[in-house]
Protein backbone atom coordinates (compact mmCIF):
# COMPACT_ATOMS: atom_id res chain seq x y z
CA UNK A 1 0.00 0.00 0.00
CA UNK A 2 2.63 2.68 -0.89
CA UNK A 3 2.31 5.12 -3.24
CA UNK A 4 5.04 5.73 -6.00
CA UNK A 5 7.15 9.18 -5.47
CA UNK A 6 5.99 11.74 -7.72
CA UNK A 7 8.79 12.41 -10.55
CA UNK A 8 10.49 15.29 -12.16
CA UNK A 9 8.53 16.52 -15.10
CA UNK A 10 4.99 15.26 -12.88
CA UNK A 11 4.34 18.42 -11.45
CA UNK A 12 4.90 21.85 -13.65
CA UNK A 13 4.17 25.44 -13.34
CA UNK A 14 2.19 26.75 -16.83
CA UNK A 15 4.07 30.41 -16.92
CA UNK A 16 1.55 31.12 -19.28
CA UNK A 17 -0.95 30.62 -16.50
CA UNK A 18 0.52 31.26 -13.75
CA UNK A 19 -0.07 35.07 -12.22
CA UNK A 20 2.94 34.79 -9.41
CA UNK A 21 -0.28 35.28 -6.67
CA UNK A 22 2.02 32.45 -4.82
CA UNK A 23 -0.93 30.70 -3.03
CA UNK A 24 1.18 27.00 -4.38
CA UNK A 25 4.47 28.06 -2.73
CA UNK A 26 2.08 29.45 0.90
CA UNK A 27 -0.17 26.28 1.12
CA UNK A 28 2.32 23.48 -0.37
CA UNK A 29 3.00 21.20 3.29
CA UNK A 30 6.31 19.98 1.91
CA UNK A 31 7.44 23.01 0.28
CA UNK A 32 7.89 22.17 -3.17
CA UNK A 33 7.25 25.59 -4.74
CA UNK A 34 9.31 28.84 -4.42
CA UNK A 35 9.90 32.33 -6.45
CA UNK A 36 12.82 32.96 -7.98
CA UNK A 37 13.31 36.03 -10.25
CA UNK A 38 9.32 36.52 -10.46
CA UNK A 39 8.77 32.57 -11.47
CA UNK A 40 7.02 29.99 -9.58
CA UNK A 41 10.19 27.02 -9.64
CA UNK A 42 9.36 23.29 -8.10
CA UNK A 43 12.13 21.46 -6.39
CA UNK A 44 11.90 17.86 -4.73
CA UNK A 45 9.02 16.75 -6.12
CA UNK A 46 9.76 13.50 -4.86
CA UNK A 47 8.86 14.84 -1.49
CA UNK A 48 4.87 15.24 -2.75
CA UNK A 49 2.26 14.21 -0.25
CA UNK A 50 -0.27 14.21 -3.24
CA UNK A 51 -2.55 16.45 -1.05
CA UNK A 52 -4.03 18.32 -4.13
CA UNK A 53 -3.84 21.79 -2.11
CA UNK A 54 -1.35 23.22 -5.15
CA UNK A 55 -3.73 22.31 -7.83
CA UNK A 56 -6.87 23.00 -5.65
CA UNK A 57 -5.59 26.63 -4.40
CA UNK A 58 -4.38 27.47 -7.67
CA UNK A 59 -7.21 30.38 -9.06
CA UNK A 60 -5.14 30.12 -13.04
CA UNK A 61 -4.93 26.25 -12.98
CA UNK A 62 -1.64 26.83 -14.05
CA UNK A 63 -0.22 24.25 -11.35
CA UNK A 64 -0.28 20.92 -13.51
CA UNK A 65 -0.10 17.69 -11.43
CA UNK A 66 0.17 14.33 -13.26
CA UNK A 67 -1.89 12.51 -10.22
CA UNK A 68 -4.68 15.34 -10.74
CA UNK A 69 -5.72 15.12 -14.18
CA UNK A 70 -8.59 17.73 -15.65
CA UNK A 71 -12.34 15.65 -14.49
CA UNK A 72 -10.33 15.35 -10.78
CA UNK A 73 -10.45 18.84 -9.90
CA UNK A 74 -13.76 20.49 -8.89
CA UNK A 75 -14.45 23.90 -8.26
CA UNK A 76 -17.26 24.51 -6.18
CA UNK A 77 -19.04 28.44 -4.73
CA UNK A 78 -18.21 28.69 -1.16
CA UNK A 79 -21.96 29.93 -1.25
CA UNK A 80 -22.84 26.29 -1.64
CA UNK A 81 -21.24 24.83 1.45
CA UNK A 82 -23.73 24.00 4.69
CA UNK A 83 -24.25 26.41 6.36
CA UNK A 84 -22.93 26.32 10.68
CA UNK A 85 -26.49 26.13 11.66
CA UNK A 86 -27.02 23.26 9.14
CA UNK A 87 -24.16 21.71 9.74
CA UNK A 88 -24.41 21.83 13.51
CA UNK A 89 -28.08 20.76 13.38
CA UNK A 90 -26.46 17.33 11.40
CA UNK A 91 -24.11 16.34 14.03
CA UNK A 92 -26.55 17.06 17.11
CA UNK A 93 -29.48 14.74 15.15
CA UNK A 94 -26.67 12.14 14.79
CA UNK A 95 -27.48 9.28 16.59
CA UNK A 96 -27.05 5.31 16.76
CA UNK A 97 -30.13 4.11 15.74
CA UNK A 98 -30.97 0.40 16.33
CA UNK A 99 -34.34 0.27 15.63
CA UNK A 100 -33.87 -1.51 12.15
CA UNK A 101 -36.48 -2.25 9.56
CA UNK A 102 -35.97 -4.92 7.28
CA UNK A 103 -35.89 -3.30 4.12
CA UNK A 104 -32.91 -2.83 1.93
CA UNK A 105 -30.43 0.25 1.99
CA UNK A 106 -30.35 1.66 -1.30
CA UNK A 107 -27.10 1.00 -3.94
CA UNK A 108 -26.32 4.86 -3.82
CA UNK A 109 -26.78 5.45 -0.09
CA UNK A 110 -24.25 2.57 -0.20
CA UNK A 111 -21.84 4.48 -2.57
CA UNK A 112 -22.37 7.90 -0.69
CA UNK A 113 -21.30 6.98 2.72
CA UNK A 114 -18.02 5.24 1.32
CA UNK A 115 -17.51 8.29 -0.62
CA UNK A 116 -18.08 10.13 2.42
CA UNK A 117 -15.21 8.22 4.21
CA UNK A 118 -12.65 8.00 1.92
CA UNK A 119 -12.86 11.86 1.68
CA UNK A 120 -11.59 12.00 5.53
CA UNK A 121 -8.37 13.32 5.88
CA UNK A 122 -5.31 10.92 6.65
CA UNK A 123 -1.66 11.08 8.63
CA UNK A 124 1.09 12.47 5.57
CA UNK A 125 -2.54 11.97 3.31
CA UNK A 126 -1.31 8.18 3.45
CA UNK A 127 -4.65 7.24 1.73
CA UNK A 128 -4.23 3.82 3.96
CA UNK A 129 -7.96 3.51 4.69
CA UNK A 130 -9.73 0.49 2.87
CA UNK A 131 -13.42 -0.56 3.38
CA UNK A 132 -15.41 -3.98 3.05
CA UNK A 133 -18.64 -3.81 3.30
CA UNK A 134 -20.34 -7.07 4.11
CA UNK A 135 -23.51 -7.87 3.10
CA UNK A 136 -23.91 -11.02 3.38
CA UNK A 137 -26.67 -12.79 5.62
CA UNK A 138 -24.37 -15.75 6.38
CA UNK A 139 -20.86 -13.28 6.72
CA UNK A 140 -23.04 -11.23 9.07
CA UNK A 141 -24.37 -14.30 11.54
CA UNK A 142 -20.26 -15.30 11.62
CA UNK A 143 -19.09 -11.86 12.69
CA UNK A 144 -21.65 -11.85 15.52
CA UNK A 145 -20.68 -15.43 16.30
CA UNK A 146 -16.85 -14.40 16.32
CA UNK A 147 -17.74 -11.59 18.98
CA UNK A 148 -20.02 -13.78 21.36
CA UNK A 149 -17.42 -16.65 20.99
CA UNK A 150 -14.67 -14.31 22.21
CA UNK A 151 -16.89 -12.83 25.09
CA UNK A 152 -17.68 -16.35 26.09
CA UNK A 153 -13.82 -17.43 26.35
CA UNK A 154 -13.39 -14.42 28.41
CA UNK A 155 -16.20 -15.48 30.77
CA UNK A 156 -14.90 -19.02 31.19
CA UNK A 157 -11.42 -17.81 31.50
CA UNK A 158 -13.15 -15.48 34.68
CA UNK A 159 -16.48 -16.87 35.91
CA UNK A 160 -15.33 -19.14 38.77
CA UNK A 161 -14.28 -18.45 42.30
CA UNK A 162 -10.57 -18.82 42.28
CA UNK A 163 -10.30 -16.19 39.51
CA UNK A 164 -13.40 -13.67 41.13
CA UNK A 165 -11.23 -13.94 44.45
CA UNK A 166 -8.26 -13.17 42.15
CA UNK A 167 -9.12 -10.72 40.06
CA UNK A 168 -12.63 -9.11 41.21
CA UNK A 169 -11.74 -6.26 42.31
CA UNK A 170 -9.15 -5.16 39.84
CA UNK A 171 -11.29 -6.07 36.89
CA UNK A 172 -14.80 -5.25 38.12
CA UNK A 173 -15.54 -3.79 34.65
CA UNK A 174 -15.09 -7.34 33.25
CA UNK A 175 -17.10 -8.82 35.82
CA UNK A 176 -19.88 -6.76 35.43
CA UNK A 177 -20.61 -7.26 32.25
CA UNK A 178 -20.40 -11.13 32.29
CA UNK A 179 -24.00 -11.29 33.08
CA UNK A 180 -24.48 -9.32 29.47
CA UNK A 181 -22.31 -11.12 28.07
CA UNK A 182 -23.94 -14.60 28.81
CA UNK A 183 -27.35 -13.28 28.24
CA UNK A 184 -26.41 -12.10 24.64
CA UNK A 185 -24.75 -15.45 23.71
CA UNK A 186 -28.00 -17.53 25.07
CA UNK A 187 -30.66 -15.25 23.44
CA UNK A 188 -28.44 -14.90 19.93
CA UNK A 189 -28.37 -18.98 20.01
CA UNK A 190 -31.57 -19.11 21.28
CA UNK A 191 -33.06 -17.56 17.98
CA UNK A 192 -34.21 -14.46 20.22
CA UNK A 193 -32.10 -11.68 18.48
CA UNK A 194 -28.77 -10.50 17.78
CA UNK A 195 -27.81 -7.77 20.90
CA UNK A 196 -24.18 -7.38 18.40
CA UNK A 197 -24.97 -5.94 15.20
CA UNK A 198 -28.70 -5.81 16.04
CA UNK A 199 -30.02 -7.59 12.57
CA UNK A 200 -27.89 -4.81 10.70
CA UNK A 201 -28.67 -5.32 6.55
CA UNK A 202 -24.58 -4.29 6.07
CA UNK A 203 -21.44 -3.71 8.09
CA UNK A 204 -19.13 -1.19 7.00
CA UNK A 205 -15.41 -2.60 7.83
CA UNK A 206 -12.90 0.37 7.96
CA UNK A 207 -9.24 -0.69 7.93
CA UNK A 208 -5.57 -0.03 6.73
CA UNK A 209 -2.73 -2.04 6.60
CA UNK A 210 -0.80 -3.68 9.62
CA UNK A 211 1.79 -1.56 10.49
CA UNK A 212 -0.46 2.26 9.59
CA UNK A 213 1.43 4.36 12.44
CA UNK A 214 -1.91 6.19 12.39
CA UNK A 215 -4.38 3.61 11.20
CA UNK A 216 -6.62 3.99 14.14
CA UNK A 217 -7.13 7.35 13.94
CA UNK A 218 -7.20 7.82 10.01
CA UNK A 219 -9.86 5.01 10.40
CA UNK A 220 -12.27 6.54 12.82
CA UNK A 221 -11.47 9.63 10.59
CA UNK A 222 -13.72 8.35 8.15
CA UNK A 223 -16.29 6.74 10.32
CA UNK A 224 -17.03 9.69 11.37
CA UNK A 225 -17.69 11.38 7.96
CA UNK A 226 -19.55 8.04 6.81
CA UNK A 227 -21.90 8.47 10.02
CA UNK A 228 -22.72 11.66 9.30
CA UNK A 229 -23.50 11.36 5.41
CA UNK A 230 -25.68 7.47 6.85
CA UNK A 231 -27.40 10.62 9.02
CA UNK A 232 -28.17 12.99 6.11
CA UNK A 233 -29.40 9.66 3.85
CA UNK A 234 -31.78 8.74 6.31
CA UNK A 235 -29.55 5.07 7.34
CA UNK A 236 -29.53 3.95 10.54
CA UNK A 237 -26.68 3.32 12.17
CA UNK A 238 -24.39 2.22 15.17
CA UNK A 239 -20.40 1.92 15.75
CA UNK A 240 -19.77 -2.21 16.13
CA UNK A 241 -17.93 -1.33 19.12
CA UNK A 242 -18.10 -4.87 20.65
CA UNK A 243 -16.49 -6.70 17.09
CA UNK A 244 -13.71 -4.56 17.87
CA UNK A 245 -13.60 -5.50 21.40
CA UNK A 246 -12.99 -9.12 20.62
CA UNK A 247 -10.92 -8.17 17.53
CA UNK A 248 -8.39 -6.75 20.43
CA UNK A 249 -8.04 -10.46 21.44
CA UNK A 250 -7.89 -12.23 18.31
CA UNK A 251 -4.26 -13.34 18.14
CA UNK A 252 -4.75 -15.90 14.85
CA UNK A 253 -6.90 -13.08 12.91
CA UNK A 254 -10.09 -14.73 12.49
CA UNK A 255 -11.77 -12.01 11.91
CA UNK A 256 -9.55 -10.79 9.08
CA UNK A 257 -10.15 -14.36 7.73
CA UNK A 258 -14.27 -14.23 8.53
CA UNK A 259 -13.95 -11.16 6.29
CA UNK A 260 -11.43 -12.10 3.56
CA UNK A 261 -8.89 -9.95 4.61
CA UNK A 262 -4.87 -10.07 4.78
CA UNK A 263 -1.96 -8.24 6.60
CA UNK A 264 -4.39 -5.64 7.34
CA UNK A 265 -5.77 -3.69 10.42
CA UNK A 266 -9.53 -2.96 10.79
CA UNK A 267 -10.11 0.07 12.95
CA UNK A 268 -13.45 0.58 12.73
CA UNK A 269 -16.88 -0.50 11.90
CA UNK A 270 -20.61 0.53 11.33
CA UNK A 271 -23.12 -1.70 11.38
CA UNK A 272 -26.05 -0.32 9.22
CA UNK A 273 -29.76 -0.68 8.21
CA UNK A 274 -32.73 1.48 7.41
CA UNK A 275 -34.36 2.88 10.10
CA UNK A 276 -37.48 2.01 11.53
CA UNK A 277 -38.47 5.50 12.33
CA UNK A 278 -36.09 8.67 12.62
CA UNK A 279 -35.29 10.88 15.78
CA UNK A 280 -37.10 14.19 15.59
CA UNK A 281 -36.06 15.58 18.61
CA UNK A 282 -32.00 16.40 19.73
CA UNK A 283 -31.14 16.23 23.08
CA UNK A 284 -28.45 18.43 24.93
CA UNK A 285 -25.32 16.31 25.80
CA UNK A 286 -23.02 17.57 28.57
CA UNK A 287 -19.06 15.25 28.98
CA UNK A 288 -19.28 14.56 32.17
C1 LIG B 1 -16.25 3.52 20.38
C2 LIG B 1 -17.73 3.24 20.35
C3 LIG B 1 -18.16 1.94 20.45
C4 LIG B 1 -19.53 1.66 20.39
N1 LIG B 1 -19.94 0.36 20.37
C5 LIG B 1 -21.26 0.07 20.23
C6 LIG B 1 -21.72 -1.28 20.10
O1 LIG B 1 -20.94 -2.25 20.09
N2 LIG B 1 -23.05 -1.50 19.98
C7 LIG B 1 -23.95 -0.48 19.95
O2 LIG B 1 -25.14 -0.74 19.83
N3 LIG B 1 -23.54 0.81 20.05
C8 LIG B 1 -22.23 1.11 20.16
N4 LIG B 1 -21.79 2.42 20.22
C9 LIG B 1 -22.77 3.50 20.18
C10 LIG B 1 -22.89 4.19 21.53
O3 LIG B 1 -23.50 3.32 22.43
C11 LIG B 1 -23.64 5.48 21.31
O4 LIG B 1 -22.81 6.34 20.56
C12 LIG B 1 -24.06 6.15 22.57
O5 LIG B 1 -25.01 5.37 23.20
C13 LIG B 1 -24.64 7.53 22.33
O6 LIG B 1 -25.69 7.49 21.41
P1 LIG B 1 -25.68 8.30 20.05
O7 LIG B 1 -24.63 7.71 19.17
O8 LIG B 1 -27.04 8.13 19.52
O9 LIG B 1 -25.37 9.71 20.36
C14 LIG B 1 -20.46 2.72 20.28
C15 LIG B 1 -20.01 4.03 20.20
C16 LIG B 1 -18.66 4.30 20.20
C17 LIG B 1 -18.19 5.72 20.06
Amino acid sequence: MTRKALSVGELKINDSRCIRCQRCVKICPAGIFYEDNGRICIKNESSCIFCGHCVAVCPKDAVEHAAFPNGSVHPFSLADLPSPEQLMLLIKSRRSNRAFSGKEIPEESFRMIMAAAAAAPTAQNSRDVHFVLVRKPETLRAVTEYTLDSFMKVVRLLDNRFMRMLLGRKLAGVYKLIPKFKEMYRRFHAGEGDMILRDAKAVLFIYSSEKSRFGAADCNLAYQNASLMAESLGVAQFYTGFVLAALERDKHGRLNAILGLKNVKIHAGMAMALPLFRFEKYIDRENV
